[in-house]
C-alpha cells in the first residue's frame, strides 16, 4: 500500500491536494474532517459531540477520532493505499495512526507539509466562508483553529522528522506547482 499523510494549518490545501493525488495514484482518501461534517449532517451521536468542538475551532477529543479512524480503516481493507488528510492532528494520534498500521502490516510512506504563512491561510478560509458557507470558516473559528493547530498540530512536524517522514512543500503558488512538488516526492516513494 502506498500511505501518505496530508498536513498542514487550516487553510494550507490538504483537500485541494488530495484530489489530484487520489486521481493520479488511485488511493482513497480519508479527511476526518469531512467524516465528522457527514455525521453532523445525519445527527449522529458522535456528530452531536463533533459539532460543539468544530464550531468553537476547537479538536476533537483524541479517543473519538482514534475510534472513528479505527472503522474507517476497516472499510478500506482492499485500498492500492490511503491519504489521511487532518489526520493525525495530535501525537496521541499519530502514534494510534502508527499502531494501526503496523497491525495491518503497513505503513506511512510520506508525510507532506504544506507550508503557507498564516496571512494567506486566513485569505483563503475567509474567502471560501463567502463562497462556501462553511460553518468554521468565520473570523473567530479561524483564530482558534489557528491556535489549536499551533499548539496540538506543529509538534507533529518535528514527530514526523524523527521518523524520516517528514517532506517540506511550498504551499503557495498555483494548485497545480504545489502539486508538481508531491508527485516528484509520491513517485519515488517506497510502497510497504
Ligand atoms: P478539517 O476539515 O480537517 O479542516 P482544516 O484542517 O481546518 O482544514 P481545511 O479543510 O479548512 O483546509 P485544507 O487544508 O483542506 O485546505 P483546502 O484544500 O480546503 O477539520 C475541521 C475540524 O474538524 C477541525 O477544526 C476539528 O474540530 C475537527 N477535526 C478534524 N479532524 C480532526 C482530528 N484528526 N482530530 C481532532 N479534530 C479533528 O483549501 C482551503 C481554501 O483555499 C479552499 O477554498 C481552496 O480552494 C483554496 N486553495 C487551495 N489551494 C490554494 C492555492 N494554491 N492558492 C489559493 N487558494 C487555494
Ligand atoms: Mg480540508
Amino acid at each position: 500500500m502506498l500511505n501518505v499523510v496530508i498536513f498542514g494549518a487550516p487553510g494550507s490545501g490538504k483537500g485541494t491536494q488530495s484530489e489530484l493525488i487520489i486521481k493520479e495514484f488511485g488511493l482513497d482518501h480519508i479527511s476526518t474532517g469531512e467524516v465528522l461534517r457527514a455525521e453532523i449532517k445525519n445527527k449522529t451521536g458522535l456528530g452531536m459531540i463533533a459539532d460543539g468542538y468544530i464550531n468553537k475551532g476547537h479538536l476533537v477529543p483524541d479517543d473519538l477520532i482514534i475510534d472513528m479512524l479505527a472503522g474507517v480503516l476497516d472499510s478500506k481493507k482492499n485500498a492500492r493505499g490511503l491519504i489521511f488528510d487532518g489526520f493525525p492532528r495530535t501525537i496521541p494520534q499519530a502514534e494510534a495512526l502508527k499502531e494501526m498500521l503496523n497491525e495491518r502490516a503497513t505503513g506511512i510512506a510520506a508525510m507532506l507539509n504544506l507550508e503557507v504563512e498564516e496571512e494567506e491561510l486566513i485569505n483563503r478560509l475567509l474567502e471560501r466562508g463567502r463562497r462556501m458557507g462553511r460553518s468554521d470558516d468565520n473570523p473567530e473559528t479561524i483564530k482558534s483553529r489557528l491556535d489549536e493547530y499551533h499548539l496540538k498540530t506543529a509538534p507533529l512536524v518535528e514527530y514526523y522528522k524523527k521518523e524520516n517522514l517528514h517532506h517540506a512543500i511550498k504551499g503557495t503558488g498555483t494548485v497545480e506547482a504545489i502539486y508538481e512538488q508531491i508527485k516528484e516526492i509520491l513517485s519515488s516513494c517506497r510502497i510497504s
